[in-house]
């Protein structure tokens, strides 16, 4: 039997538990917080901290033949480099393959260097001089971002969170001098158009797609409010989106491959997930940013519809056989949405309790993942990140999104989730607003 580690404890995490689990393999979890959905289906939990790597390590070594990585940070601390070390293979970069997500410049950098198509006008700087400098050629349409990781909360667009050339100086000032995220800074050209995610599977060198997804990381419906992790997501039942062409489509996945391909030339070979953030601009896709994981909402997305069997394509990630072992996914739509506490976004409401009618969410058909919480005597509690995750599937986009609401609706306390998200009126905004880009080229 595959004995296998899986490290973090989201919904993210709850959806590879569970598609491992599914293939009768025997799991192992670290997790900081005891998220019952996992706790389940698991073997054996360790709840500590994910980043505590030697402490990881120690446990896992005499449980487990493999180890999935489920967040960056961990990453970040050379935990799939330790776990080589100890015979262990690991679907999950090295600490040098990871800086793809851990450092923004080491990014830029990189596709700058191997002439990767997705570029866009940026400058890494480390003072207030360097900033002002690229104001000067770029205007002040810029996107400012610590090169470091921020848990997706570190980007100021102007126009939404800087208003004026003053914020973007007080912005960057502020990660110079309380060293925010490696306190230096990528300033960016800011692109115009709809953001969609392309995840991979990746094994150093060949790259096997998953359906494409539309996150909104907004809190508030109709896309306002502050940035999160992650409100909810979409995909279509043709693996596709609905503003972009074949052409679009190919493009981006070229792009991965190109980056897969440099990483291996540098020296830094890519296993496991690699996960494209892109702007669609009239131009074609651009590089917004690549996270070295699964998605969070996106895994439970694609996860939930996949064909093949999860473990083999594992396998294939550590052995290099991602070539002969395509995994194939259901031809169906799914809708996605997060329910998180009320205040989320820019103050939780922490350790309130969530009623969850787990029975009927399954009798609606659709799919829960449980998030940040902590269970206390069969009752289930909020953190301050995001409380759980309802999947809704079917052929069509429609039926999927009410599968979905449906399920939500055998939630309750003091939450808030987006119900906007997979429904017609917002997917045709996203179409209209993409003619509109397209339009102004
Ligand atoms: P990041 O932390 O790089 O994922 O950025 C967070 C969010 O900021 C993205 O999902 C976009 O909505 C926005 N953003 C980041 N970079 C750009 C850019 N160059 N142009 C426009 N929007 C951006
Ligand atoms: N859904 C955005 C992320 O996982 O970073």
């Amino acid at each position: 039997m595959m004995r296998v580690l899986v490290v973090g404890g989201g919904a993210r995490e709850h959806a590879v538990v569970r598609a491992l689990h599914r293939d009768g393999v025997e799991l192992y979890v670290v997790m900081k917080n005891r998220n019952p959905g996992i706790q389940r289906l698991c073997r054996e939990v360790l709840i500590h901290t994910e980043t505590d790597v030697d402490a990881v390590v120690q446990w896992a070594v005499d449980r487990v033949d493999m180890a999935f990585i489920g967040p960056e940070a961990p990453l970040e601390k050379g935990l799939a480099d330790l776990l080589l070390q100890r015979g262990i293979e690991v679907v999950g970069p090295t600490r040098a393959a990871a800086r793809i997500e851990t450092s923004k410049a080491y990014m830029r950098e990189l596709m700058e260097s191997h002439r990767i198509p997705g570029r866009i006008a940026h400058a890494h700087c480390t003072n207030l001089e360097e900033v002002k400098n690229f104001l000067e050629v770029q205007g002040e349409q810029v996107v400012v971002k610590p090169i470091g990781l921020t848990g997706g909360k570190g980007a100021r667009v102007y126009g939404e969170h800087l208003l004026s050339r003053d914020d973007i100086l007080e912005y960057s000032r502020d990660i110079f001098e309380n060293g925010m995220g490696g306190g230096e800074l990528v300033i960016e050209e800011k692109l115009e158009g709809e953001e969609f995610t392309l995840q991979c599977f990746c094994d150093g060198k060949n790259i096997a797609t998953m359906p494409l997804v539309q996150d909104h990381k907004r809190a508030y419906e109709g896309d306002t409010g502050p940035n999160t992790g992650g409100m909810g997501s979409y995909s279509m039942r043709d693996h596709r989106l609905p503003f972009i062409t074949d052409q679009e489509h190919q493009r981006a996945v070229e792009i991965v491959q190109r980056t897969v391909t440099a990483l291996a030339e540098e020296g830094n070979p890519y296993k496991g997930i690699l996960y494209g953030q892109f702007m669609l601009t009239r131009d074609g896709p651009r590089v917004i940013e690549f996270n070295a994981r699964f998605g969070d909402p996106e895994a439970m997305n694609v996860l939930s519809i996949m064909d093949s069997r999860f473990s083999d394509v594992c396998k294939a990630i550590v052995e290099g056989s991602l070539d002969s072992h395509r995994p194939s996914f259901r031809r169906l739509a799914t809708v996605c949405k997060y329910v998180v506490p009320q205040g989320y976004g820019v103050k939780s409401m922490v350790d309130v309790e969530v009623g969850v009618d787990e029975k009927a969410i399954e009798q609606e058909g659709a799919m829960l993942f449980y998030a940040s919480v902590n269970e206390r005597e069969g009752r289930i509690f909020t953190t301050s990140s995001r409380t759980l995750a309802v999947v809704g599937m079917s052929q069509e986009l429609g039926p999927a999104e009410e599968a979905c609401e449906a399920a939500l609706s055998h939630v309750n306390g003091e939450v808030f989730m987006r119900h906007d998200i997979g429904k017609q009126a917002a997917i045709q905004k996203k179409i209209s607003h993409m003619k509109e880009v397209r339009k102004n080229g």
